[in-house]
């Protein structure tokens, strides 16, 4: 599947669930490996980055049985970590990396985290620092980039930490680190990250607050196991909400969607310009989720900056799609995070747009473009990256004639079912 054709589509329907929140997953299944007794997750996804995590997981002693969509992790608590010695591969998975390395902050021996060239060029100070502010020797490759290794404290300092950037994978490692730490943890700053991390460490017996702009979490519980059953991935939810909006005659539902508001800025977003998306909360527990209708709609242009930026961070790359088919001018800016994304997202998007015909502006921070441009099929490249293989897909809809993704495999990381999935809606795919 190395290579797909797509051709423009006249009308998208359907009715469907998308693949369940890699964000939460991977968090679910370290809580459950910290914790004492069976965690079952339901809903975990298939995709490689999550099995990333769940391997290194079994790398360092810790259970897990799958069954179906569901996991099975048999918590032992950290002391039952074997993860000394151990090199681990990441792949292609920052959240892996960065959220093991708040584990592994506190477990004894070395240990070496890998990942492929993607992730080998991710920035990992973020996270060290603070790290060794609480006593872990951390290591990294020339560059602040992976290979990291990583030797744990016995006994772990808290932090009172300013957040610099609005990261939860740095949020959330050092969360994790804090939990094994002697004392309170304490983040303030650029917390306006997704909670998911926030949400779940209580109901795994975790004494976390969230006050005043600051979140504290008290080291030493002992955490225990739980069942959870986690909702769709909003950000694979995207994809068809923008394909239907773009493409004529057009209505998709989407069931069982994650409607965090940390997570919905996009359907936000897409409403500010013009979209018809209604959302229905049906769930409240483990976290908001409920069912999406989309139809297509007219959409205008609309400037994205500063606090909202966070807020849809995956999504801007599919939103720079449509906004080569929206009425009036798009701004992206603030938004620099997406060029150490597992592509330069700003530099590959506006590539793929541009060898279909589109003009776009790129800054260091974002980019603009003035709609409406006819995008023509073409040959364009996924640079490894799966959101940007999944948003040529959708730009591919709304072009005339053919458009070829070459590199499109990478859609496994997040989405192993998309292609087909876009095929049963309507799609013209090869
Ligand atoms: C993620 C956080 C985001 C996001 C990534 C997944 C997470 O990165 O881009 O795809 O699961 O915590 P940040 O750490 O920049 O917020």
């Amino acid at each position: 599947m190395a290579h797909v054709r797509i051709a423009s589509t006249k009308a998208l329907q359907g009715s469907l669930r998308v693949p369940g929140d890699k964000s939460i997953a991977h968090r679910a299944l370290i809580c459950g490996a910290l914790a004492n007794g069976w965690t079952r997750i339901a809903g975990v996804p298939r995709s490689a980055d999550v099995s990333a995590t769940i391997r290194a997981l079994n790398a360092c002693g810790v259970q897990t049985q799958r069954n179906d969509d569901a996991v099975v992790v048999h918590g032992a608590g950290p002391d039952a970590w074997l993860a000394s010695g151990n090199t681990i591969d990441c792949a292609n998975s920052g959240t892996t990396m960065r959220l093991l390395m708040g584990v592994l902050a506190s477990q004894p021996g070395r240990v070496r985290l890998t990942g492929d060239i993607s992730l080998s060029r991710r920035p990992m100070r973020r996270i060290a620092e603070p790290l060794r502010g609480m006593g872990a020797r951390v290591t990294l490759s020339e560059g602040g980039v992976a290979p990291v290794e990583i030797e744990g404290a016995r006994e772990l300092r808290a932090i009172a930490y300013e957040l610099p950037l609005p990261s939860a994978q740095v949020k959330t490692a050092l969360l994790l680190a804090g939990l094994r730490a002697d004392g309170e943890t304490v983040l303030r700053g650029r917390v306006d990250s997704r909670d998911h991390t926030e949400r779940m460490l209580p109901r795994f017996g975790a004494a976390l607050d969230v006050r005043g702009g600051a979140i504290a979490l008290q080291g030493g519980r002992r955490m225990r196991g739980v069942f959870l059953d986690i909702p769709g991935d909003p950000s694979s939810a995207a994809f068809w909400l923008a394909a239907a909006l773009l493409t004529p005659e057009s209505r998709i539902e989407l069931r069982g969607v994650g409607l965090n508001p940390t997570r919905t800025g996009f359907i936000d977003v897409l409403r500010r310009m013009g979209g018809a998306i209604e959302t229905r909360v049906q769930r409240s527990e483990p976290e908001p989720s409920g069912t999406v209708v989309v139809e297509s709609s007219r959409l205008r242009g609309i400037t994205i900056t500063g606090r909202d930026v966070p807020m849809l961070i995956d999504e801007l790359p599919l939103l720079a799609v449509l906004a080569t088919q929206a009425e009036g001018t798009t701004v992206v800016r603030d938004a620099s995070e997406l060029r150490v994304k597992e592509s330069d997202r700003i530099e590959a998007v506006a590539a793929m747009l541009r060898a279909m015909g589109a003009k776009v502006d790129t800054f260091e921070d974002g980019f603009t473009i003035a709609g409406p441009q006819q995008l023509r099929g073409a040959i364009v490249e996924s640079h490894g990256d799966h959101r940007i293989a999944m948003a040529a897909a959708i730009a591919a809809l709304a072009a005339s004639g053919e458009t070829e993704i070459r590199g499109a495999e990478c859609v496994g990381v997040s989405y192993p079912a998309f292609f087909s999935t876009l095929s049963s809606l309507g799609g013209c795919v090869q």
